[in-house]
């Protein structure tokens, strides 16, 4: 998804379109909005930051919201380029009021690719810590890790082979987003084994 421009995604955060704001149904502190029809977004991502969830990781979420919300949030507010800018930003400071980021100036771009320093671990990864720290749970329902999301489909009906796993990680495609670059080849095996041997079970 590459890098976007954070102070952008704020300023669209703020806006209004008509299809409304994200701000005028969302708490984020950092953008001072106390919008409660949806959830309070620095109570929503304060646990995915303190397990450990890369920046991009939360983004890939928040771009699939934008993308498939349920009722009443209105799908695609934003497409393209202003989604990935306003992921990045809910992303990087929700619970951080002091990430920096301010509307309209243009803020220097803060250099940072932070999320693709995948260390090649020595032993086999585990396919369910994978599946668990790479978020797929929050997009797909999977009984055996204990997720229930349903941005994407659900995996224990839909029971796909591994190769079909592990392409759809590699390459992304529809809302979910490409895990190639975050991913080591080994912890792509290692979830698609997961999900293959344990869906629907
Ligand atoms: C009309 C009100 C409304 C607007 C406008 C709106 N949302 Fe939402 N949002 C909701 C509701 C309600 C939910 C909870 C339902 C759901 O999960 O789809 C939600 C859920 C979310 C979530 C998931 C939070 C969680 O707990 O996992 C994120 C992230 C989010 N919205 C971001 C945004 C962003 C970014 C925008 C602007 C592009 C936006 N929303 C615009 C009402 C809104
Ligand atoms: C941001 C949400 C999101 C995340 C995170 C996500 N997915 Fe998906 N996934 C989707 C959506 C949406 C689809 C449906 C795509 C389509 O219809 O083209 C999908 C499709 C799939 C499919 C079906 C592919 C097929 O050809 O039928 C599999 C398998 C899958 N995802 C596994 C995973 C795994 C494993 C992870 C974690 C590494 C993951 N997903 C992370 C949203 C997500």
């Amino acid at each position: 998804m590459g890098q976007g421009d954070v102070a952008h995604g704020k300023q669209l955060f703020l806006a209004t379109t008509s299809k409304g704001s994200c701000a005028s149904c969302h708490t984020l502190a950092d953008a001072k909005s106390t919008g409660t029809l949806g959830p309070n977004l620095d109570d929503a991502f304060s646990s995915s930051k303190a397990q450990g969830f890369s920046e991009q990781t939360m983004a890939d979420v928040v771009r699939g919201q934008i993308a498939y919300p349920e009722e009443p949030m209105p799908a695609n507010i934003y497409r393209g380029q202003d989604a990935r800018d306003i992921a990045l930003y809910v992303a990087r400071c929700a619970g951080n009021p002091s990430c920096g980021v301010t509307a309209e100036t243009a803020a220097p771009p803060t250099k940072s690719t932070s999320t693709s320093t995948s260390t090649t671990p020595a032993a086999k990864p585990d396919g369910k810590a994978v599946f668990t720290k790479a978020g797929c749970g929050s997009c797909h329902t999977l009984k055996a890790a204990g997720s229930s999301g349903n941005v994407g489909p659900n995996l224990d009906q839909l029971k796909p082979p591994k190769a079909t796993v592990a392409h759809q990680v590699e390459v992304g495609g529809g809302a979910m987003p490409a895990f190639k670059g975050q991913l080591s080849a080994a912890e792509i095996d290692a979830v698609a084994a997961f999900v293959a041997d344990n869906a629907g079970k």
